[in-house]
């Protein structure tokens, strides 16, 4: 090799992350037919399911989608869907067991025999939750090549020694602030992690990408900490112009986030450890009913600005749901809105207005919103309002603990952080700390799917700082509401009415 070619070699060797695992034409096969039940050749490959022999198409029931694209199997339902890690099925001495049956190791032809017939290598039926498909030669050959490859091919990100996380941060724009506090906290916590030897032997890299200021830009960063800059999760990126694309990306590629993102609490690989804005402020409605005295037809649904309207159709049909009778939702534009009790959606500017327009109007309804779209706005409201807002707050001081405190205050310190921006510092270590405790109880064998379990398995997490956070199968929220907090004014002085209560959640 000649001097430019060696160069460009160890250039190239210095720049690309590893690449993930190279597979061969026939493994690749495999890979397609394990994870989308598609055929090598142009035949629609079938498989028989359940008792009755039912014939489905196999690309509605790939492989992975009950023994997951890690092949590790789920513990979901009565019978197993067993790990098909190589190790266990072929290579390992002495008998396996597996859902209550007994049997040799597999072999190729073994292997065929129980995919295409259901029957295990000691002869047992398996039971017909198993699907029995109809494959060529050709595809149970790339199969089995696959299978052989399977615990090897990990998710990307992961690696030997390392594991790499990625986030989107504007570095200019009106969120470069916000982004400065979210990087720091960020990278603090990744290093105070790897100061204690990182997570099951891995060392945490963070990827921070900045989205630029619109959505064009903001996805081409997102393809490219997806894409070869390999980012296994990301964890609270700021990058609202993605809004709705943010999810399909991550739905398409499997790629769980932590954090809040638009369309938190509506997709199934979007973890947020505090409530939504909608949940906040079903909060708000359960103490007007309880304590204010509201009757179910008292409550008006008014937002500000057009991006804020999708959002209040929803709290609309939340409140339905929790047995009000909301008014259809109102477009506020300087006029003085009727309702004994107003859910307003919007920025501070609009509430500020709102409340101008209905003081002027001689009207004093209850007003309720949620701090962090509101706060700015309230310290400058005329004592005319004062115990007549209510607003939602996931956490208080109260919340927090001795060791929450010290833990933020030595961020804060080392970061040279605002403690007045407490609410963004504290939301990112909520996020760092639900990741940390669902990478770590993963195991060393980590896949994107097992992530999403590990996360849904959280429950009750202690974070010091907040009541306590925890997920579940469909619960996407760490929180199911807020703290009620009233304000009296001139001041403002802040009292808490009402201590965080998950809200039930409508059937
Ligand atoms: C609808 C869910 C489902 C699909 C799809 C599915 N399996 Fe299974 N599989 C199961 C269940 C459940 C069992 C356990 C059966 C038992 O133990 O009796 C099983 C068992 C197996 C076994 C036996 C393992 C052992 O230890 O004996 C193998 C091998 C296997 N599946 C391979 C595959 C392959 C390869 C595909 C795709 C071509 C596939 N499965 C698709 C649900 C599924």
């Amino acid at each position: 090799m000649n001097r430019a070619g060696f160069m460009l070699m160890l250039g190239l060797a210095v720049c690309a992350p590893a690449l993930a695992l190279e597979l061969t034409a026939s493994e690749q096969a495999g890979k397609r037919l394990y994870r989308e039940g598609l055929s090598s050749s142009d035949a629609q490959l079938t498989a028989r399911v359940g008792a009755s022999n039912m014939t489905v198409p196999a690309s509605v029931l790939p492989c992975a989608s009950c023994h997951g694209t890690d092949g590790q199997g789920r513990a979901e339902g009565g019978v197993r869907p067993p790990s098909l890690d190589w190790q266990r099925l072929a290579l390992g001495q002495g008998p396996r067991q597996s859902n209550g049956r007994s049997y040799p190791a597999y072999t190729g032809a073994t292997l065929g025999r129980a995919i295409q017939h259901g029957v295990d290598p000691a002869g047992n039926r398996l039971d017909p939750a198993m699907p029995r498909f109809e494959l060529t030669l050709a595809d149970q050959r790339n199969l089995n090549a696959y299978l052989k490859r399977l615990a090897e091919d990990r998710d990307p990100g992961v690696e030997e020694g390392v594991l790499r996380l990625g986030t989107l941060i504007p570095t200019t724009g009106p969120l470069a602030g916000a982004g400065h506090v979210v990087r720091a906290v960020l990278e603090d916590g990744v290093a105070q992690l790897n100061q204690q030897g990182g997570i099951h032997g891995r060392r945490l890299e963070l990827l921070v990408a900045d989205p630029g200021d619109d959505q064009a830009s903001a996805e081409q960063a997102l393809q490219r900490l997806l894409g070869e800059q390999q980012a296994f999760a990301l964890v609270s990126p700021l990058a609202p112009m993605l809004d709705q694309r943010l999810a399909t990306v991550l739905e398409q590629q499997g790629v769980p986030l932590i954090g809040s993102a638009p369309r938190s609490g509506g997709s199934v690989q979007i973890f947020d450890p505090l409530p939504g804005i909608d949940t906040q402020l079903l909060s708000l409605a359960a103490h007007a009913r309880a304590n204010l005295g509201l009757a179910p037809g008292a409550l008006r649904v008014v937002y500000a600005g057009t991006d804020q309207a999708a959002l209040a159709e929803l709290v609309r049909e939340r409140l339905q749901q929790q047995g009000w009778q909301p008014a259809p939702i109102e477009a506020f534009s300087g006029q003085a809105v009727q309702g004994q009790g107003v859910v307003f959606i919007g920025r501070a500017q609009a509430f500020a207005e709102l409340a101008a327009a209905l003081q002027a109007a001689g009207r004093a309804p209850y007003l309720f919103a949620a701090s962090s779209q509101v706060t700015g706005a309230v310290a400058a409201l005329p004592a005319y309002w004062s115990q007549r807002v209510f607003l939602a707050y996931p956490f208080v001081p109260g919340d927090w603990t001795e060791q929450g405190m010290a833990s933020l205050a030595g961020l804060q310190q080392r970061q040279r952080l605002d403690p007045r921006q407490a609410s963004l510092q504290v939301n990112t270590l909520c996020a760092l700390r639900l990741l940390t405790e669902a990478l770590k109880q993963s195991g060393r064998d980590l896949s994107r799917e097992r992530l999403v379990a590990a996360l849904e398995g959280l429950h009750d997490i202690d974070t010091g700082l907040t009541p306590a956070l925890g997920f579940g199968p469909g619960r996407r929220q760490g929180m199911a509401g807020a703290h009620v907090v009233a304000v009296a004014l001139p001041g403002p002085r802040f009292t808490s009415v009402a201590p965080y209560r998950p809200v039930p959640v409508s059937p």
